[in-house]
């Protein structure tokens, strides 16, 4: 069975791209097949892409697809994803017409959020989203929020400890326990060296790796909880 996992986040750029390369290099390195999908006109996946192909560090077991439409990204799923156990999705940091389209075919949807109001309303936005679209075609897709480039001074401020219950309490969708830190490295693997994963492992990468397998590890829960709700349905 093909995992499809797409992130989606409206308004602000949080680390959706960061995430998603992170995701693909830890389910690449347990030996998965992976594709990620570039659904941005910006092309920041792709670019990423072909600089790590420059610096000859594409990592293995992951592929890179653009599509920048409904209608591609659905041709591609029919004859395609069905070879791969992972497709990640990256989207565009603005509302866009393929959002809806992407969640159909999810079974994840992620938005990260930086502790700032525009973010988490664009997380809220995203998770109304996915109710409706489930609501429609009478799908399960979850949806989680991942706090992301945390700092100790974020974690002082006021918005951030408003984010666990407005999330969890008034929004009522999943709050993933990892937060992302704020960490060199995830600005690094932007120029092209390939993923977190392939880097030699220093006191600060391997914090950075755990808290990737902290994340993908919820993730997997995630995912197994939805098959199990699918099954009991
Ligand atoms: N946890 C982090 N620590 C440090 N830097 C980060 C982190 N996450 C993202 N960044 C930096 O912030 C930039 C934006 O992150 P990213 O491209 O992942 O966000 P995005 O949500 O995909 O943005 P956009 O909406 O513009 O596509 C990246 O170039 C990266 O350098
Ligand atoms: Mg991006």
């Amino acid at each position: 069975m093909t995992v499809v996992i797409a992130a989606i986040n409206g308004k602000g750029g949080a680390g959706k791209t960061t995430a998603l390369m992170n995701i693909a290099g830890e389910y690449a390195l347990r030996g998965g097949h992976v594709a990620m999908i570039d659904m941005d006109a910006r092309n920041n996946l792709m670019k990423w892409w072909s600089d790590c192909q420059e610096k000859d560090a594409q990592p293995e077991g992951i592929e890179v697809y653009s599509h920048k439409t409904a209608r591609g990204l659905e041709r591609w799923m029919e004859e395609s994803s069905g070879v791969f156990d992972y497709v990640l999705i990256d989207t565009p940091g603005e509302d866009t017409s393929i959002v809806d389209p992407v969640i159909a075919s999810a079974n994840l949807v992620i938005s990260p959020i930086q502790p700032s109001k525009r973010e988490v309303l664009g997380a809220i936005d995203s998770f109304e989203n996915v109710l409706r679209v489930n609501d429609v075609l009478g799908r399960n897709c979850r949806h989680g929020v991942l706090r992301t480039r945390i700092t100790v001074t974020v974690r002082h401020a006021e918005l951030y400890r408003k984010i666990r219950p407005i999330i969890e309490d008034k929004v009522g969708t999943y709050l993933f326990r990892t937060e992302v830190f704020e960490r060199n490295i995830y600005k690094d693997i932007h120029n092209g060296i390939g993923t977190l994963q392939m880097q030699e492992v220093t006191e600060a990468i391997a914090k950075a790796r755990r808290e990737t397998q902290a994340l993908v590890g919820e993730v997997d829960e995630m995912l197994t909880t939805e098959v199990a709700a699918g099954r009991a349905a």
